[in-house]
């Protein structure tokens, strides 16, 4: 009997894949017996975590997320190479705290594209492949910004809460052909996209003294949410925002 939490022979695309959580994630799921479309906008990053996989599972593509026919051409590309396409993974996020009044609208409207249109956009290319198959899971990784107010924090939050409802309207919308959409938000974790916030001034001891359960959060702490939300245990869950945060939105 297979487990409850089952992945093997799955094939799972995961954009933002060369990123801190993307990676990880890619690594466990090859780990758990998937293969694998990954993408990013970063070629180097993409190549480098594709050496590290047999190539037989897994195919790699360039692509920038805010265009929606490079999407559509990633993952047709995907499905047509497996014939299938059971679950999307979008880990692409763009990360500025900067006061309200000093930000430039540039910067807002660029964060609000990449966390909110272009996971849109994703998403319906991802459900496009899935609803003549009536089966998919679509993971959207948002942020405990999609709960808090934190000063700073005027685009990556609004970005995040939006993702979040847009997570639960498009479970709603696809609830039917039995594709399942939910959002996980993890607190703060030091990675590329946070490194440099997290170095100024005291904004470390400061997020970390946010946290009930006193650290920050590590990749590997939402791995088990995304193999649930995958599985055959997560056929039941839809348009929820699972919070992985030591406690940091109860608090
Ligand atoms: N690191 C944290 O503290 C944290 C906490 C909560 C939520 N998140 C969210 O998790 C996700 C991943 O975060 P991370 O820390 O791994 O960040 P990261 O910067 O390591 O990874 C993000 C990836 O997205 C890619 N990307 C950005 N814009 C793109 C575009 N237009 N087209 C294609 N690829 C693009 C980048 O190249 C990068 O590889 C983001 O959505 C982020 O908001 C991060």
């Amino acid at each position: 009997m297979r487990s409850l939490f089952d992945l093997r022979g799955q094939v799972v695309a995961v954009a933002g894949a060369a990123g801190a959580f993307g990676s990880v994630i890619s690594q466990e799921l090859i780990r758990q017996g998937c293969s694998l479309a990954i993408f990013d906008k970063n070629t180097d990053g993409l190549k480098q975590l594709a050496s590290q996989f047999d190539s037989d599972r897994v195919y790699f593509r360039t692509f920038d997320v805010t265009e929606e026919a490079e999407c559509q051409l990633a993952l047709q590309a995907a499905f047509e190479r497996w014939e299938r396409l059971d679950g999307f993974v979008n880990c692409v996020g763009l990360f500025e705290i900067i006061s309200a009044t000093e930000m430039p609208e540039e910067i807002f409207s660029q964060i609000i594209e990449t966390n909110l249109s272009a996971a849109f956009l994703m998403c319906r290319t991802a459900a496009k492949i899935m609803i003549p198959q009536k089966h998919g899971r679509i993971i959207n990784i948002a942020s405990v910004s999609d709960s808090i107010s934190n000063p700073g924090y005027a685009a990556y939050a609004a970005s995040k809460a939006a993702l979040t409802h847009l997570t639960r309207v498009l479970a709603v919308e696809w609830a039917e052909y039995s594709i399942t959409v939910n959002a996980i938000s993890p607190a703060i974790c030091d990675t590329p996209l946070t490194h440099s916030f997290l170095e100024q001034g005291n904004n470390r001891e400061y997020v970390q003294s946010r946290i009930p359960m006193g650290r920050l959060l590590e990749p590997m702490d939402i791995l088990g949410t995304v193999i649930l939300l995958l599985s055959q245990s997560g056929s039941f869950i839809t348009g929820q925002a699972i919070h992985i945060d030591g406690g940091r939105t109860i608090s």
